[in-house]
């Protein structure tokens, strides 16, 4: 895989993230006092499951000056980028692990960290990922369709399987459940007729499939790519996103410490929808305190200046 060196992605809800973990780690005087004692070790964790261009870890860990930050990424690229950039940025310890944030335990233990204090997941891809990873992320570029976050090689089956070897009916079923696609029969069924002829290999090939098969002028008015929807389908399967972000959120609070927060950024309303749920049922069984009672989207200027944070939602919870 390709080693891009500086990061492009521009981190989302940056300034609204530092001010509740601050504001959290402020309230718990137990752990405000760990982070007074700067000549002492640095015995606050900071969890970054979804490392990225490291943007959102850099300004925590130079906010706090001296946690110890384990970060993880299931793309080898970001890992070996955040390995150069992030530990200059704190005192504390900086452990980066190449893991997939559902085995958050697993990186846990490998490194005998207990419970973390604060927790980030950003979900989905980086810019990094869409504009230059290669991987058929875009339907700008014409690229290998492949959509996986991670090594290809390591997954059962990229978006180029997908489309080539399933049958119809799921392909139109993944469309429509990952994607909220209204015409991924239509979608499906031109798959279907184009792969007849020949197979469907790079991004470009099934964007124009997509763009072929839906009414003209769909996109609404924000004139969206009409392939939008269909690409983020075959994403979110291919990486099992939903599946990673259950299993994600469970492990991460079963790891937080008392007091401690986990926020997570959704980009569509399927992963708001798991974070929402998972934070009230915390609230009602484990009486975790939600501190996003709605959650915090951008204002307007974040959004012009960084048109792909217009669809983010942030929730925090904190462990009793
Ligand atoms: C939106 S970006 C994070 C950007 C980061 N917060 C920053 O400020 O630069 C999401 C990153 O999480 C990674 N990712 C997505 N799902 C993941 C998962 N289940 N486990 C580990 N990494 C994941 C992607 O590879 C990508 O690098």
């Amino acid at each position: 895989m390709k080693i891009q060196e500086e990061s492009v992605h521009e981190p989302v809800l940056l300034h609204e993230i530092v001010e509740i973990f601050t504001e959290a780690s402020g309230k718990r005087k137990v752990e405000s006092e760990k982070l007074k004692v700067e000549s002492k070790k640095a015995q606050v964790w900071y969890l970054d499951g979804t490392l990225g261009g490291a943007g959102h870890a850099q300004v925590i860990a130079k906010k706090f000056g001296n946690i110890n930050v384990i970060g993880l990424d299931q793309d080898p690229n970001a890992i070996a980028r955040a390995t150069k950039s992030l530990p200059k940025f704190t005192s504390g310890k900086v452990i980066l692990e190449n893991e997939n944030f559902r085995n958050l335990d697993k990186a846990l233990d490998k490194n005998g960290i207990d419970k973390v204090d604060m927790i980030l997941l950003d979900l989905g891809i980086s810019s990094d990922e869409l504009d230059n990873s290669g991987r058929g992320f875009t339907f700008k570029k014409d690229e290998p369709l492949l959509m996986t976050l991670g090594d290809p090689t390591k997954y059962p089956f990229t978006a180029k399987d997908i489309v080539n070897n399933w049958k119809e009916e799921d392909i139109a079923n993944v469309i429509f459940a990952y994607g909220e696609e209204r015409y991924s029969r239509r979608i499906a069924a031109a798959i279907i007729r184009y792969r007849e002829k020949k197979s469907i290999e790079t991004s470009l090939e099934l964007a124009e499939i997509v763009s072929e098969s839906v009414p003209k002028g769909f996109g609404g008015k924000r004139k969206i790519n009409p392939a939008t929807k269909t690409f983020q389908a075959l994403r979110i399967a291919v990486n099992d996103e939903l599946g990673a972000l259950r299993e994600g959120l469970v492990k991460g609070f079963a790891r937080l410490a008392p007091g401690g927060v986990m926020a997570v950024i959704s980009f569509h309303s399927l992963e708001d929808r798991i974070v929402k749920n998972f934070n009230k049922d915390r609230s009602d069984k484990d009486g975790a305190k939600i501190l996003t009672k709605k959650p915090i989207v951008p204002i307007d200027q974040e959004i012009a200046e960084n048109p792909r944070s217009r669809s983010a939602k942030l929730r925090v919870i904190q462990k009793k």
